[in-house]
């Protein structure tokens, strides 16, 4: 029988499972009751769905004998890590040295996505891509494409292959990038119709409407995209906010009858539920009230931020404020592919701004926060019964150094917190999507 057919029947994995069920944050006692752990637990998935999760002597007797069961004991179980920002189409990017945003946009961005007017260069990538985000642990990521329809075709194709939820979307820019690059608001607006039409709700892939951010579109593009969020409710939006002073600085000459920048997208109807703002750095209260109202979502994306210069994300404003938040590697400006290194350096942009970020809420942030920020807490993020069976297994001695340190450490938290610091890919033993193994070291 093949490994397929296996796991669209009943199967079990035990392992440690943890889970979250509630933002640590909002609860006292180290958030205790927003999570569920189960030392020796076990997880078990029926047809591509978590069917149970719990204690492994509660559930070992129920399973059946039929039932296979994968031992994974001494390893960690976890919902597959969600990255809600990042650009398939700059995979080629990653590492450029020495450039602030606006600059490293012409020298090394807009090149590398003119390559994407090339469907075989699309399609080339778009399967390293899905392979080197499984590798990392991402089962679900929301995904900026270039400006042409094929990067789109070509990154959901690659997903449907494997049976993974992905979001993503055609940029949409008709101004201040170079020529080639340019669509325009009605061009934009058809040919991400046409996508949408296309692909939105086929089995787990769901689309985004993707104006760049507002420096590279028209009022006119932006009323476009406003027109077509209004007509697929349930579509996304996916932009950038005020990652940059200069940036911020240039939305405010290009739009001066606008409040702010947060404005500018709200005027034109993209804001609102399933929204997803990348950065918002330099917001005002204001700014974080009017999201928190309008139910979008911002995506803190330190590997980015720090490696550009662009600033310090105020995670705790943005909690106070009721903002739904979620985690990007925001590839190829973000360093790396891992949610765990973006856990590590969230760490460190909350310590320069004189607050803590729990390991917990890390890993909250990275897998049910995540779902909420998207709207897709009903099937990803947790094992709640009937969610989609999309998760992780790591390995908390997958290094000589992560083993010994590890060996030290008494709690969850303290085990966590060496996986966010010391891990990388290396501890992603295996990758589950809807149940079956889709990638293993
Ligand atoms: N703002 C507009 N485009 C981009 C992009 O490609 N990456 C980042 N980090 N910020 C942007
Ligand atoms: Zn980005």
């Amino acid at each position: 029988m093949t490994r397929s057919a296996i796991h669209s029947r009943r199967h079990a994995v035990r392992g440690s499972i943890l889970h979250f069920v509630d933002d640590p944050a909002l609860h006292a006692d180290d958030g205790i009751a927003a999570f569920e752990y189960h030392e020796d637990g076990v997880l078990v998935v029926e047809g591509g769905h978590v069917t149970k999760v719990g204690s492994a002597p509660e559930l070992l007797g129920a399973l059946g004998p039929g039932t296979p069961l994968e031992d994974l004991t001494g390893m960690l179980v976890l919902p597959g890590f969600i990255d809600a920002h990042i650009h398939f189409v700059q995979t080629d990017i990653i590492g450029s040295h020495g450039r602030r945003l606006l600059e490293w946009l012409e020298r090394y961005t807009f090149p590398a996505e003119r390559a994407f007017a090339d469907s075989g260069h699309a399609q080339e990538v778009a399967e390293f891509f899905v392979r080197e985000l499984l590798r990392n642990g991402t089962t679900t990521a929301l995904v900026m494409g270039s400006v042409h329809r094929a990067s789109v075709d070509a990154i959901f194709a690659a997903a449907q292959r494997r049976g993974m939820r992905l979001i993503a979307g055609k940029v949409m820019m008709d101004r201040n990038c170079p020529e080639d690059l340019r669509d325009t608001a009605e061009s934009g607006y058809a040919e991400s119709k046409a996508l949408i039409e296309k692909w939105h709700g086929q089995g787990r892939l769901q689309y985004a409407i993707t104006p760049r951010f507002a420096p590279t579109s028209t009022p006119e593009q932006l009323a476009a995209a406003g027109r077509l969020a209004a007509e697929h409710r349930d579509a996304f939006v996916h932009t950038h906010l005020s990652e940059n002073e200069e940036e911020v600085e240039w939305a405010r000459r290009l739009f001066p009858e606008r409040r702010n920048y947060l404005d500018v997208y709200d005027h034109y109807g993209l804001l609102r539920p399933r929204s997803v703002l990348a950065h918002a750095i330099w917001l005002d209260d204001g700014e974080f009230r009017r999201i928190a109202q309008a139910r979008a979502a911002v995506v803190h994306c330190p590997t980015c931020n720090l490696a550009m210069g662009s600033g310090l994300f105020d995670l705790r404003r943005a909690t106070e404020a009721g903002v739904l938040t979620a985690l990007g590697t925001d590839v190829g400006g973000g360093t790396s592919f891992s949610l765990l290194r973006v856990l590590d350096e969230a760490y460190k942009v909350a310590q320069l701004r004189r607050e803590v970020l729990s390991p917990l809420r890390a890993f909250y942030l990275a897998t049910l926060g995540a779902a909420r920020a998207l709207d897709l807490e009903d099937r990803i993020g947790s094992f709640r019964a009937g969610n989609e069976a999309d998760f992780v297994i790591l390995d908390p001695a997958a290094t000589p150094l992560l083993a010994r340190r590890t060996a030290s450490a008494a709690t969850l938290a303290e085990k966590l917190f060496l996986l966010m610091t010391l891990g990388d890919e290396r501890v992603v033993a295996r990758t589950y999507v809807g149940g079956q193994v889709v990638h293993e070291r």
